[in-house]
């Protein structure tokens, strides 16, 4: 029987290469094959299991992570192209000692997961608004709008709706 007929799993042939980045404040650098996914690299080259993945395919925004600032599909991305990129990931959002972002506080405090297997996503597609300065005193529509790449199968929205509005308003109360 030769390499690759039925039985034999064939051997994969995909070059490689070495992508080096910043995650969640760590240079971190590996040999990848080219095909591999941001989302794999993550969870499986760096154990970091918090951004999830759902669709694969860019639609659900389980996977979403901060990509030098703004939120992106770490599905839609490869290992290699995020060479050189700033990547954080949700588990860096609640402080060194466990102590929640303001933004996981409302989430709990406003009943806005229950599974949780949408809210790493959530979480960093809002957060990456809350970084850029974007203010997220909206209408419960235009809060609707920007959740609109991120799917839930769970909570209705309703919830979730209600957190970015507590986080609004607390941000709002700290700078007038
Ligand atoms: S897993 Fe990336 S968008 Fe669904
Ligand atoms: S809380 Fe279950 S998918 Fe959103």
């Amino acid at each position: 029987m030769t390499r690759g007929s039925l039985g034999t799993a064939p051997e994969s042939a995909d070059p490689r290469q070495t992508t080096r980045m910043t995650v969640n404040g760590e240079t971190v650098e590996r040999e990848v094959s080219v095909r591999m996914l941001l989302s794999d690299f993550l969870r499986h080259e760096l154990g970091l299991t918090g951004t999830h993945v759902g669709c694969e395919h860019g639609v659900c925004g389980a996977c979403t992570v901060m990509i030098d600032g703004r939120a992106g599909r770490s599905c839609l991305t490869f290992a290699v192209q995020a060479d050189g990129a700033d990547i954080r990931t949700i588990e860096s959002v609640a402080g060194e000692d466990g102590s929640l972002h303001p933004l996981q506080e409302a989430f709990r405090d406003c009943h806005a997961l229950q599974c949780g297997y949408c809210t790493p996503g959530m979480i960093m597609n809002i957060l990456s608004h809350m970084e850029a300065g974007e203010n997220l005193d909206m209408s419960d529509q235009e809060i609707r709008e920007l959740l609109s790449g991120n799917l839930c199968r769970c909570t209705g929205y309703a919830n979730i709706v209600k957190a970015v509005r507590q986080v609004a308003d607390q941000s709002n109360r700290i700078s007038p």
